[in-house]
């Protein structure tokens, strides 16, 4: 049977009524397990899109085409900035006013199961696109939601059981803006001076065709992709005028962790996280973006001279990938986790006289400490684990419907979550498979991983972080994360405990958390969060 049969199979078996109602007696008897195929009239939208994942063919490479699957997009009713084409695979902008409704026809065109996931929206289950609700070739999916989030910076992928990573790499991504009323007032550089940045590694064949295969240790530590493509496009250059920008950057990568940094040296300002504006601007002296992570910068070509470059790079920091002897790498010409590499190059072109000026303090924050938990004494985990070379969450792989006890979350609550990256077996209880001495520390190197984790509705806020090992390695990235903001995606280190406190307001039903390297996500590290 191949794969896709397979998946087809499973994925009918997922769909069938029958399954459902048996696995959640609760769903059962609620609107929850139907596909909404329909719209619903009751819902007055402002803004109607159509949206299909197709197969096309786009130029990205001198020379031949490359196949792709794409999001394109109609704008049906609503303001016509709501649609904008960006270059390459990547699907339509999507950008949205807080408080609209929107309704999205989604069109599924491939021929294979899809499902549309908007990541960072605080959306209820049925709209959420968890991988139950994917649809076949030739279906229709209706999603309906209010725009709940804050000004900020969204994105939406592909979130199809077990194949995510392959078609989020194939092209099924696109980025969401959202504005407010207070971002309004801000008055930051907007239009041309809005760039979304995202930044994806692919690697083509020869034939300039996205070539995705994974081994074993490629299984383990993602895919990585020896070329960064900035919105689609290799060595990409955008042109500037002399003055500020506003950066909107998405890592829509499926496992490359980034640690930003200006070719120049200078520091880069930082206005804006997965879920919003920062409180205040805070200036870094890089930043790590891991996969599904965003970051808005403010940057300021004011003083720059016409016909000068600065360049966005991925600095070098130590991966925490596996090398195999050092020459492996080489030969299959992969660019290692941590290599250093140029993103983006920004051409100053032109002199013009005003730029805005970088507002003091940008939205309040309601900073949240464990005092405000529902119940500050109960602590839910989510202990990263690994068995039979496969990464688990509390010792669990993804089950469509499946949630434990300490997964079952009261709605409208505030809860404190533990993320520990411990590996306590490291080193322990490991030799099966593997040969040797060599054997135990790559098995080393397998555990040692860092893992973005993501949790599907509402934004969290970081309480904590305990680093395991502060080791060199550690130090050299520390400086990079952002603390303070809101976030839907945290980048866990090898050893390192993240303490978070996240609201489950308004929706029930059930919320998947999981590893956002997306070839861990399909090995399994997900898992449901029954909100009730
Ligand atoms: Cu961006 Cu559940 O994913
Ligand atoms: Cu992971």
């Amino acid at each position: 049977m191949t794969n896709t049969n397979l998946n087809r199979r499973r994925f009918l078996q997922y769909t069938a009524f029958g399954t459902f109602a048996a696995a959640i007696p609760e769903l059962a008897f609620t609107e929850s397990y139907k596909l909404n195929k329909t719209p619903n009239s009751a819902f007055k939208a402002d803004v109607e899109i159509a949206l299909t994942a197709q197969m096309t063919e786009v130029s990205i490479l001198p020379g031949a085409n490359t196949r792709v699957l794409k999001y394109t997009g109609k704008l049906l009713k609503g303001p016509s900035g709501t649609l904008k084409e960006l270059p390459s695979y990547l699907g339509p902008m999507l950008n949205f006013e807080q408080g609209q409704k929107v309704r999205i026809f989604f069109h599924n065109q491939i021929p294979e199961p899809c499902v549309t996931h908007w990541h960072g929206m605080h959306v209820p289950q049925i709209m959420d696109g968890h991988p139950m609700y994917a649809i076949n070739q030739g279906e229709q999916y209706v999603y309906e939601f209010e725009v709940k989030n804050p000004a900020g910076t969204n994105w939406y992928h592909s979130h199809t059981h077990e194949v995510t990573a392959r078609q989020v790499y194939q092209g099924l991504a696109g980025l969401i803006t959202i504005t407010d009323e207070i971002e309004r007032k801000l008055n930051l550089p907007s239009g041309e001076y809005d760039i979304p940045l995202i930044i994806q590694d692919r690697t083509f064949t020869s034939r300039n065709q996205l070539y995705y295969a994974l081994n074993m240790h490629q299984r383990m530590q993602g895919f990585l992709g020896d070329t960064i493509l900035a919105n689609g496009q290799r060595n990409h250059v955008i042109p500037v005028k002399t003055r500020a920008y506003r950066l909107r950057i998405l890592n829509g990568s499926n496992s490359r962790i980034y640690k930003l940094g200006w070719s120049d040296g200078s520091l880069l300002t930082a206005i804006g996280t997965d879920g919003g504006l920062l409180e205040k601007p805070q200036t870094f002296p890089y930043i790590m973006l891991a996969p599904a992570e965003r970051v808005e910068l403010w940057v300021d070509f004011s003083d720059r001279k016409p016909g000068s470059e600065l360049a966005l790079q991925t600095l070098s920091y130590r991966g925490f990938s596996m090398r195999m002897g050092g020459g492996m790498d080489m030969e299959n010409n992969m660019m290692n986790q941590g290599s250093k590499s140029t993103i983006v190059k920004f051409a100053i072109t032109e002199q013009i006289g005003d730029s805005p000026k970088l507002p003091d303090t940008l939205v309040p924050i309601r900073r949240f400490t464990a005092k405000d938990a529902s119940n500050p004494d109960i602590v839910v985990p989510i202990a990263i684990g690994m068995r039979r070379m496969t990464f688990n969450l509390n010792g669990r792989t993804f089950d469509m419907l499946d949630y434990t006890n300490q997964e079952k979350i009261p709605v409208n609550t505030m809860q404190i979550i533990r993320i520990s990256n411990a590996n306590p077996d490291m080193g322990r209880g490991m030799g099966g498979g593997m040969r040797g001495g060599r054997g135990r520390g790559m098995m080393g190197m397998i555990m040692a991983q860092p893992h973005p984790i993501h949790l599907h509705g509402q934004q969290f806020q970081i309480l904590s972080r305990k680093p395991g090992h502060a080791d060199s390695a550690y130090t050299a990235i520390k400086d990079g994360f952002i603390n303070n903001g809101w976030k839907d995606t945290v980048l866990v280190m090898p050893g390192e405990e993240v303490e978070i406190i996240k609201p489950f307001m308004d929706y029930t039903g059930l919320f998947l958390y999981h590893c956002h390297n997306l070839e861990h996500e399909d090995m399994g590290m997900m898992r449901n969060f029954f909100i009730s």
